[in-house]
Order: structure tokens, then sequence, then C-alpha cells
């Protein structure tokens, strides 16, 4: 029986991470690599992605950097003929497409009674549909038939714990993603192969070109009033760094978690445990 530290090791797997271009996604991606995976960055920023594969390949990494739009399946179908055509196989999916939009955010400026509907309708189907479902679909499509099985991971936030103040369209959303990733878990697993396993990660608060706005006030550079209740509320009183994501991702990722499926990992220093007193 294998206990040691190997049953981390991703040698020999093939991932893909869509959204691999962006802030997580591009943490998770240079994880995985340094884990032993090959990986493709798959994104509709191609230069941000192919400027990523040059710098994990300049480490000794094996990286793809493919177009894909995560609402349109002919594409995201042509990423995983690519991976499947150069490398064999799909065992691991990160869904990293997802975000808010400040259209969708109550403001001073905007009432809740104000947001327009297809500003709602945008945050859900970036998060839920290209941030998980359609992804999950076409590549899914390749992962059940793996005899080793494999891992899909969802990026949830902490808005699927416990919904935040301002971003109602988005807490929605990412509720719906916690949601589907155990709807998901237990559907492989019954219909198609129990070896094939999707969990999530609720990440706590990262800076991003997303939330900058919304944490740091550009004139002064400043934390706002929300960045400093986030971090007051963080008990290890500091913002996350995509870094943090990858010893969690590896895990998931790997046999060091082959019984584990359906469940949403907070990775938050803290920030879901503390009630604030
Ligand atoms: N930053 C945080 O604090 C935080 C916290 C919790 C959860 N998250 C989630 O983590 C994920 C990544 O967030 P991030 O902060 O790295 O955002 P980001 O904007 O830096 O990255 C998102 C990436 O997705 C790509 N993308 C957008 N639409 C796409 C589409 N239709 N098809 C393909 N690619 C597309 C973008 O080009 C970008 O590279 C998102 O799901 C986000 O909601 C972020």
């Amino acid at each position: 029986m294998n206990t040691g530290i190997s049953i981390f090791d991703l040698t020999g797997k093939v991932a893909v991470v869509t959204g691999g271009a962006g802030v997580l996604g591009k943490g998770m991606a240079e994880g995985l690599a340094s884990a032993g995976a090959s990986v493709a960055i798959a994104d509709v920023m191609l230069d941000k992605a192919q400027q990523l594969k040059q710098e994990i390949e300049s480490q000794g990494g094996k990286a793809l950097a493919l177009y894909m739009d995560a609402f349109n399946k002919e594409t995201i179908e042509e990423c995983a003929q690519t991976i499947v055509k150069e490398w064999g196989k799909i065992d691991i999916l990160v869904n990293g497409v997802g975000g808010n939009m400040k259209q969708a955010t109550t403001s001073p400026e905007l009432s809740f009674f104000d947001i327009p509907a297809d500003a709602f309708q945008k945050v859900v189907s970036l998060n839920l549909l290209g941030g998980a479902i359609i992804p999950s679909q076409v590549f899914g499509k390749y992962m059940v038939k793996n005899t080793e099985g494999g891992s899909i991971i969802n990026i949830a936030s902490m808005n699927a714990i416990r919904p935040l103040t301002r971003i109602p369209g988005y807490s929605a959303a990412k509720s719906a993603v916690a949601n589907f990733t155990q709807w998901l878990a237990v559907h492989f697993a019954q219909e198609y192969n129990p070896k094939l396993r999707v969990n999530a990660i609720a990440p706590g608060f990262f800076l991003s070109e997303q939330n900058r706005y919304l944490l740091i006030d550009e004139k002064t550079g400043e934390p706002t009033p929300r960045g400093k209740t986030i971090l007051a509320h963080t008990p290890m009183g500091r913002y996350g760094d995509p870094s943090d994501l990858i010893g969690t991702l590896i895990w998931l990722a790997s046999d060091a978690s082959k019984f584990v499926t359906g469940i949403i990992v907070p990775v938050d220093g803290g920030f879901s445990a503390f009630s604030g007193v």
C-alpha cells in the first residue's frame, strides 16, 4: 500500500485549467505542473496563456496554450481533441472561469432594484454555465472513459457558504456551483465511472482585477471599508495568494484524495470559521 508522499505525485497525469490565464488559474496551472502534470491552459486570452506556457516550460514543465471560450462547445471540443492528440487523455479538469461584474453589484449608484436582469444573467451564466457546467459536459465525456478515473475541480467561493453583501448574482451563482459540484459527483460516480471524482475549492479573498475595485480605494490605494472588514474577519489577517491554493488543489487532483468526492473545501485563512466575535 502506498502511503508515502508519492500519492500526491501527478507525474504522467494530464490536466486542463479553464480560465488558466487568470490570476488564480495561473497559480493553479503552475502548481499542477510543479507536481508533475502536463497542463493545458485554456482561455479566451490566448496571448496570456501562451506566456504562461513559456513560463511553465522554462521551469521544466509540460504545457499547452489553447484558445477556448467556455460558452462555446465547439472551441472546448477542439481543446479536448488537441489535448488527447498531444497527450492521449485528460485526467484533471480545473474549472477556473468565473468572476463578478460591477453591473451586478449594489452600490450608492446602483440599487438592487435597478440592477439590470441581463447583468444577473451574465454573472450566473459566467460562473455556473461557463465556469462549471459546459466545460464539464465536454471534457467530462472524455474523462468518464478513463480506467483510472480522474478529478474535476470547480472553483466556488465564500459566497457559496453564506452570501456576501452587495453581490447577489455572484452569490447565487457560486452557491449553484457548489450544488452542481455535489450533483455531478453523484451523477458521474453512479452513472459512468466511480473513479471520476468532482469536488470544489472555495477560495477566501484573493486580490484580483475583478475585485480590486471593491477592496482597494482607486484614488488613495488604501483598503476600502469592505476590504478592512474582510481582513478583520479573516483570522489569518491577510488576503490569499494564488500559491495558497496549490496544496489543496494537488490533494484533490491526485490519488491522495481517491475516496473524496462531492465536497467543497474552503481555502480562506479561517474566514468561514469566524463568527466575527
Ligand atoms: N479572486 C478571488 O478572490 C476569488 C475568490 C473566490 C473565487 N474566485 C473564483 O476563482 C476563479 C478565478 O478567478 P480570478 O480571480 O483568477 O479571475 P480572473 O479574471 O483573473 O481569471 C478568469 C479567467 O477566465 C478567463 N475567461 C473569462 N471568460 C471566459 C470564457 N468565456 N472562456 C474562457 N475563459 C474565460 C479570463 O480571460 C481570465 O483569464 C473564478 O471562478 C472566481 O469567481 C476568485
